[in-house]
């Protein structure tokens, strides 16, 4: 599933290719695999946000969290724990650790692709 491409505008980082950008409507999230970890993809006012797929509470998939698009936060399904969309902070116990994010373009024949940073790196 993933395509990795070499990154124009920021040499330093690799993105991976993951899905069409049309494929995912405002408000929605779909998870995603980047050589075998879990991420989730969430579209929010027509712009793409990457978050690790794991709560960080008790690993529950964020997945399947709701998303609040008001408060831009992802709500856990299992407890409750709230994170916020744009940082990966956790600022809704239980959950207390924030979760990993990525950075996330759209390249010009309107592929989704995310950045190969932090934990993707590796
Ligand atoms: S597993 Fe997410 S809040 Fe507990």
């Amino acid at each position: 599933m993933t395509d990795v491409a070499a990154a124009p505008a920021d040499a330093a980082i690799r993105y991976a290719r993951v899905l069409p950008a049309s494929e995912l409507r405002d408000g929605e999230l779909i998870p995603v695999e980047i050589d075998g970890r879990p991420v989730v993809l969430v579209r929010h006012a027509g712009a793409f946000y990457a978050v690790q797929n794991n709560c960080s509470h008790k690993d529950f998939p964020l997945s399947e969290a709701g998303f609040d698009p008001r408060d831009e936060v992802l709500v856990c399904a299992w407890h409750g724990g709230c994170f916020d969309l744009r940082t990966g902070e956790a600022i809704v116990p239980p959950a207390t650790e924030p979760v990993e994010i990525f950075p996330v373009r759209v390249s010009a024949d309107g592929w989704v692709e995310i950045g190969l940073t932090g934990s993707l790196a590796r």
